[in-house]
C-alpha cells in the first residue's frame, strides 16, 4: 500500500478511499453557495471602519439610487425585528448587528445592500457613506482600557483554576527552576469556501444553506433570533470546504439574511468576502501564558505553574481555558494554575482548531524543553521521568495513555539518536539544523447522537444523520461502521448528512464526530440484525429456520449460524418486508437522561475529557521535527516532521493519516507563518486577507511522516474511537520552537518565528 493508504495494524479498519471523493474532484459536490435557487438576490455586507465608538449619520440615498439596488437594511429596518442573541451555545456572539448604533469592534456589519447582482450590490455597499463618533478602543492583551477578569468568575463554563498540593513551598524547595513567558498571537481562519447564508422562505417555511458545524444547533438558534417556531426552518449544509471550529457556532449574520429575505419576498445569498470574514467571524484569542517549573536533579517536576491571559471582547467572555489540559499532562508534585479574560474591543473569538490546547500545550511543552535544557537531559527521557497513567489533580486514571508508546514510535522513525544536543552544532553548508519535540494531548469526547439506518431487500444500507462533513471523512467512516455491523460491502451503504430533516446529530466540533455517530449507528445496526435474525429464526422454511438468535451472526451479505446460512435478501423477501428501518438515539454513559431531548432542542452535552468521575478520556502523540536556519538571512525551512499518535480504535487509517498530517501542517503554519496583526491605535486588522495573511504553501511543506500507533481501548466509548480531528497540530509549534533552539541556541517565546525573529543571532 502507499503512504497515503497505510496498511491497518492491530485495532484498525481498512483505508478506503472517500466515498465523497469522486464528487468532490468532479464539481459534483455542492457546497451551500453553489446550490442553484431561484430568483436570487444577492446581499453585500457593510461594515465600521472604527473600532469603537458610535454611528451618527448613515446616509443610503446613493446606494438606494444605485441601479440594480432592491434595499438597504440598516438599523431602521432591523431593530427589534431580530431577538438579540445570548452568548454560549450555538451563538458565536451576542453582539447584535443592526440593532443601535454603538460600534464594538471593527468590521462590525452596519448595513446590508440587497441587489439584482452581486456587482449591484458591491457598488451600492460602496456607496454608503457612514459618519461615527470615535472613541479610542482597546485592542489587546496589553492596551491600556483592557479589563482583566478572572475565568471562573466571567464564564460559566470555567468551573475552577485546576491546583493541587502547595506549589509555592515546593517550588522554593526544587533544585531547578525555570520561568518564562509566551505568547501566541491572534490567527484568523481562511477557510478556502468563504463563509455564506442563502435563505429562502416557501410561505413561513424557510430554509437556510450555509456551511455549518452544527446544523440542529443552528435551526433552534435562527428559529430563536427570527421568533418562528423551529419547525419552520430547514438548515442544509451538504458539504463544507473548510471549517475548523470557525463554521461551529453560528453568527448574527444568518438571521439577518433570513430576515432580509422575508422583507423581501426573495430569496436573498450573501457571501461574505475574505476581507470581511476577519471582523465578521471569529479567531482564535491572542494568548500569553505566564510558566513556572520546579525539579529535582534528577528530573522529577515538583512544582508547575501555569497562568494563561486570553482576549475576549467586552461583553462575551469567550474562554480558551486549556489548563485543563496542561495541568493534567505530567506527575507534576504540585500545580497551581490561573485564567484571566482580557476584554477588548473586539469580536468575540471562538474556536479554531484545538481550541485551548493549541496555545496552551505550545506554552506548556516549550517550557518542558526549556526546562530539559537546564537539566542537561534529553527531552524524550524527562517526558518519560514525569509520565504517568494517574492524573495530578484528582488522581483519576486515564482510560488509556499511549505517550512514551507514541514518543519512542516517533524518536525510531526520526532518528532522534543522531541529535547532538549542544545549539548549533549540527551543520549542513551555510544551514545550522536543529531538531525537537513535542508532546500532543486531545480529550475524547462523545455527545447523544441520533441516526436512521435503513436495510433494504437488495441488500443496500442508507445510513442518515444531521452529521457534518468538514473534511475528517465522516461519511466514509459512518459507511464503513455500518457495513461492517450489517456484513455488507462499503459501496452497499449510503450516507445522508448535514440537512436538518435528519436526525440530528451534535455539532462537528470537540473531535466528537466520529465517536458519537459510529456508537449510534452501531446501536442502530444491533436492533436491526436483532430484527433480521427473528425473521430467519421464526420463519416456518428457510435454512435458518427455528436456528438459534444468539448464535447467528452476518458476513457478506449473508445470515450466518453454525450450521447454515441464508441471504439477507431471501429473509426479507420470505417475511414479505421490503426493508428493516431503524430509528435510534445514543446516549453517552455519563450523560443526563434528558441528553438527547436537550439534543433536539439545540442544546449539546458533550461527555468526555476530563469530566469523568474515576476515569479521564485523551488521546496523545508525539511530535518530532527538524529545522534548518539560515546561518546569515535566518530563512527556517522545516524539511521533515514526524508524528505518532495513538487514537483507539482507527476505523480508516487513510483518512486518519489524512486528519493528523493536515493537523501537523497547521501546525508548522501556527508556529512560522500565522498571526493578525493589528494597528493598535485604531484595533483594526492590518492583514485582512491572504496576501498579507500568512498561510503555508506547498513548498513550505515536505516531509510528513504519521505513525498511527495501535491502541486499544474499550472504557472509551461504545465505538472504541478516540477522536483525531484535532490531536495533529497540537505541540507541532512548541516542536518547532525547541528545534529552532537546538538550531540557533535562541530560546524564542513569541509566535510566529520568522526570519526577523531570528536576526543579528550567531
Ligand atoms: Mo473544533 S475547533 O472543536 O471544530
Amino acid at each position: 500500500m502507499v503512504d497515503a493508504a497505510p496498511t491497518p495494524k492491530e485495532n484498525m479498519g481498512q483505508p478506503v478511499p472517500r466515498i465523497d471523493a469522486r464528487l468532490k474532484v468532479t464539481g459534483g459536490a455542492r457546497y451551500p453557495a453553489d446550490i442553484p435557487v431561484s430568483n436570487l438576490a444577492y446581499g453585500v455586507l457593510v461594515t465600521s471602519t472604527i473600532a469603537r465608538g458610535r454611528i451618527t449619520a448613515l446616509d443610503v440615498e446613493a446606494a438606494r439610487a444605485t441601479p440594480g439596488i432592491i434595499a438597504v437594511l440598516t438599523e431602521n429596518e432591523v431593530k427589534g425585528r431580530i431577538a438579540k442573541p445570548e452568548f454560549g451555545g450555538s451563538n458565536a456572539t451576542s453582539i447584535a448587528p443592526l440593532q443601535g448604533a454603538d460600534i464594538a469592534h471593527d468590521g462590525e456589519i452596519i448595513a446590508l445592500v440587497v441587489g439584482e447582482t452581486f456587482e449591484a450590490a458591491r457598488e451600492g455597499a460602496m456607496l454608503v457613506h457612514v459618519d461615527y463618533a470615535k472613541e479610542t478602543p482597546s485592542t489587546s492583551l496589553y492596551s491600556q482600557g483592557a479589563e482583566t477578569v478572572a475565568a471562573v468568575d466571567a464564564s460559566k463554563r470555567f468551573k475552577e483554576d485546576p491546583k493541587v498540593g502547595n506549589f509555592d513551598e515546593n517550588l522554593a524547595a526544587s533544585q531547578v527552576k525555570i520561568e518564562a513567558d509566551y505568547f501566541m498571537p491572534t490567527q484568523h481562519h481562511n477557510p478556502i469556501e468563504l463563509f455564506s447564508t442563502t435563505a429562502a422562505w416557501n410561505g413561513d417555511e424557510l430554509v437556510v444553506y450555509e456551511p455549518s458545524q452544527n446544523v440542529t444547533g443552528w435551526k433552534i438558534e435562527i428559529a430563536k433570533q427570527l421568533k418562528i417556531d423551529p419547525e419552520r426552518v430547514r438548515v442544509v449544509s451538504p458539504f463544507i470546504g473548510g471549517a475548523f471550529g470557525s463554521k461551529g457556532p453560528i453568527t448574527p449574520r444568518t438571521a439577518l439574511v433570513a430576515y432580509a429575505a422575508k422583507l423581501l419576498g426573495r430569496p436573498v445569498r450573501c457571501v461574505v468576502s475574505r476581507m470581511q470574514s476577519f471582523t465578521t467571524m471569529t479567531y482564535r484569542a491572542e494568548t500569553r501564558h505566564h510558566i513556572e517549573i520546579g525539579a529535582t536533579q534528577d528530573g522529577r517536576i515538583t512544582a508547575f505553574k501555569h497562568e494563561g491571559f486570553e482576549v475576549t471582547s467586552r461583553p462575551d467572555p469567550y474562554l480558551v481555558g486549556g489548563t485543563t489540559a496542561t495541568a493534567l499532562m505530567y506527575n507534576y508534585g504540585s500545580v497551581l494554575t490561573k485564567v484571566s479574560l482580557v476584554k477588548t474591543d473586539r469580536p468575540t473569538p471562538g474556536y479554531m482548531r484545538s481550541p485551548p490546547e493549541t496555545p496552551y500545550v505550545y506554552a506548556l511543552e516549550n517550557a518542558m524543553d526549556e526546562m530539559a535544557v537546564a537539566l542537561n537531559m534529553d527531552p524524550v527521557e524527562f517526558r518519560r521521568i514525569n509520565d504517568t497513567m494517574v492524573e495530578p489533580i484528582k488522581h483519576r486514571r486515564f482510560t488509556s495513555r499511549s505517550l512514551m508508546t507514541c514518543f519512542d514510535a516517533a524518536a525510531s522513525e526520526f532518528r532522534w539518536s543522531e541529535r547532538k544536543s549542544e545549539p548549533g552544532s549540527m551543520r549542513e553548508g551555510d544551514w545550522l539544523i536543529g531538531m525537537g519535540c513535542a508532546t500532543a494531548i486531545y480529550p475524547t469526547n462523545i455527545a447523544p447522537c441520533a441516526v436512521r439506518v435503513r436495510l433494504t431487500a437488495d441488500g443496500r444500507v442508507r445510513v442518515q444523520t444531521a452529521s457534518h462533513e468538514i473534511g475528517t471523512g465522516i461519511r466514509t467512516v459512518a459507511a464503513q461502521v455500518a457495513a461492517e455491523r450489517l456484513g455488507v460491502a462499503t459501496e452497499m451503504v449510503d450516507i445522508e448528512m448535514g440537512d436538518t430533516i435528519l436526525p440530528p446529530a451534535p455539532v462537528a466540533g470537540g473531535s466528537n464526530s466520529t465517536a458519537s455517530v459510529c456508537s449510534a449507528i452501531m446501536k442502530a445496526c444491533d436492533e436491526i440484525l436483532d430484527q433480521l435474525f427473528y425473521s430467519a429464526s421464526s420463519s416456518k422454511e428457510g435454512a435458518l429456520s427455528k436456528a438459534r438468535v444468539d448464535e447467528m451472526k452476518v458476513a457478506n451479505g449473508e445470515v450466518v449460524s453454525e450450521r447454515a446460512s441464508e441471504k439477507i435478501a431471501d429473509i426479507l423477501s420470505r417475511s414479505g418486508e421490503g426493508a428493516i428501518e431503524q430509528y435510534t438515539e445514543f446516549l453517552p454513559e455519563g450523560a443526563s437522561p434528558q441528553g438527547v431531548s436537550n439534543l433536539y432542542k439545540g442544546k449539546l452535552e458533550m461527555i468526555g475529557g476530563e469530566s469523568g468521575k474515576q476515569a479521564i478520556r485523551f488521546a496523545f502523540g508525539a511530535e518530532f521535527v527538524e529545522v534548518w536556519v539560515h546561518k546569515h538571512t535566518r530563512e527556517i525551512r522545516v524539511p521533515r516532521i514526524v508524528g505518532a499518535f495513538a487514537g483507539g480504535r482507527i476505523i480508516n487509517p487513510k483518512t486518519a493519516r489524512s486528519q493528523l498530517m493536515g493537523g501537523m501542517i497547521w501546525g508548522i503554519s501556527s508556529a512560522l507563518h500565522e498571526a493578525t496583526e493589528f494597528d493598535h491605535r485604531e484595533a483594526r486588522v492590518v492583514n485582512r486577507d491572504l496576501q498579507d495573511y500568512l498561510v503555508p504553501v506547498n513548498a513550505d511543506i515536505k516531509e510528513v511522516t504519521v505513525i498511527l500507533v495501535p491502541e486499544v481501548d474499550d472504557k472509551v466509548n461504545p465505538a472504541g474511537v478516540k477522536g483525531l480531528g484535532e490531536l495533529g497540530n497540537v505541540g507541532t509549534a512548541a516542536a518547532i520552537a525547541s528545534a529552532v533552539y537546538n538550531a540557533t541556541g535562541k530560546r524564542v517565546r513569541d509566535l510566529p518565528i520568522r526570519v526577523d525573529t531570528l536576526i543579528g543571532e550567531a
